[in-house]
């Protein structure tokens, strides 16, 4: 199993040190454009391998794609991260160029990966690697319904003082504040978050969660990465051992929930062929207007690309 990790900064070094402790992965490659880092990077984290007693070999390299060679998985993590006061919005054309060069690159020396995408704006960005590698859509998977989701079931567990280990909850539409974290489907060990909160006081949880990146951008000056490359370890676990668990992840649609040519977060079943199935949902009118809402704020930002 190899693995590529594009983009060496904060998400994809951390991606790199926990897939390493993960040890289920024979070989990473980490690959960045600014020459020494991912060396530097790689090395650091080989030399934990002793340690956590894992066999994955790490390898840093600048910008030679050659290296990348056949890899199972490639994960996107490539281009800036926001700043205080930016939008992830605000990110958009930089990043989609990033992607599409890197994108081109990394299926050309690896025609068989499934992409996991991170970069922002992530429902953009997750479209413009699947325009750009013309390959099947169940390849292309976009990550940050899994982070906004946990960021939602950590919020609600302080909220209830219950153990976040318990708390079950699914999210659709974009990466953003138009995200939809779902009430009726959040659950604590079987039991519906109705029997412990109001609509009213989990519209608040929801609104912290909205805000859950920005609070972080606010504190670090950039944005987070150690929830973030958890999130990503979990898509290529549930590949790699072809474990078909659901999660919310963001995907090329053709007419699922009413929407078409554009990329958006829904649960899936992930598995050896990446996306394996899209699961639809039968939402009522408020959750789906609220789906659209997202959806329409997603395309908007894709026509004007
Ligand atoms: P970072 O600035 O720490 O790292 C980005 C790395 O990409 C840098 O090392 C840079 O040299 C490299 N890079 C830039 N252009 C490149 C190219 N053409 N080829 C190879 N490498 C290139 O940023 P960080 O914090 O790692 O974030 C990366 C991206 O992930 C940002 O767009 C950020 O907004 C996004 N993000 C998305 C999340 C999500 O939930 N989907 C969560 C966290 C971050
Ligand atoms: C986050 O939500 C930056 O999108 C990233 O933290």
């Amino acid at each position: 199993m190899k693995v590529t990790i594009i983009g060496a900064g904060n998400v994809g070094a951390s991606c790199a040190s926990l897939l390493a402790q993960k040890d289920i992965v024979k070989k990473i490659v980490l690959l960045d454009i600014i020459e020494k880092l991912s060396e530097g990077k790689s090395l650091d984290i080989s030399q934990m391998l002793p340690m956590i007693q894992s066999n994955t070999e790490i390898i840093g390299i600048s910008n030679d794609y050659s290296k990348s060679k056949n890899s199972e998985i490639i994960i996107i993590t490539c281009g800036i991260p926001r700043k205080p006061g930016m939008s992830r919005d605000d990110l958009v054309k930089t990043n989609a160029k990033i992607i599409r060069s890197v994108t081109e690159k990394s299926i050309f020396f690896s025609p068989k990966a499934k992409l996991i995408i991170v970069s922002n704006p992530l429902d953009v960005m997750t479209y413009v690697s699947y325009i750009t590698a013309k390959v099947d859509s169940s390849r292309i998977i976009g990550m940050a319904g899994i982070l906004d989701s946990t960021r939602y079931r950590f919020f609600l567990s302080k909220k209830l003082n219950v153990s976040p280990i318990d708390i079950q909850s699914l999210l659709l539409g974009g990466h953003g504040d138009t995200m939809v974290p779902l009430y009726r489907y959040t659950s604590v060990s079987g039991i519906p978050i109705k029997e412990f909160l109001s609509e009213e006081d989990n519209n608040v949880i929801i609104e912290k969660t909205k805000k859950g990146g920005e609070e972080i951008v606010n504190f670090l000056g950039t944005s987070a990465w150690m929830a973030p490359s958890a999130s990503v370890v979990k898509i290529v676990e549930a590949i790699l051992k072809d474990s078909k668990r659901i999660f919310p992840c963001s995907v090329f649609l053709k007419g699922q929930y009413g929407l078409k040519d554009m990329c958006l977060g829904v649960p899936v079943i992930l598995g050896n062929n990446g996306i394996e199935k899209i699961v639809e949902l039968q939402l009522n009118q408020k959750e789906n207007n609220l789906l659209k809402r997202s959806a329409f704020h997603v395309k908007n930002m894709i026509k004007k690309l």
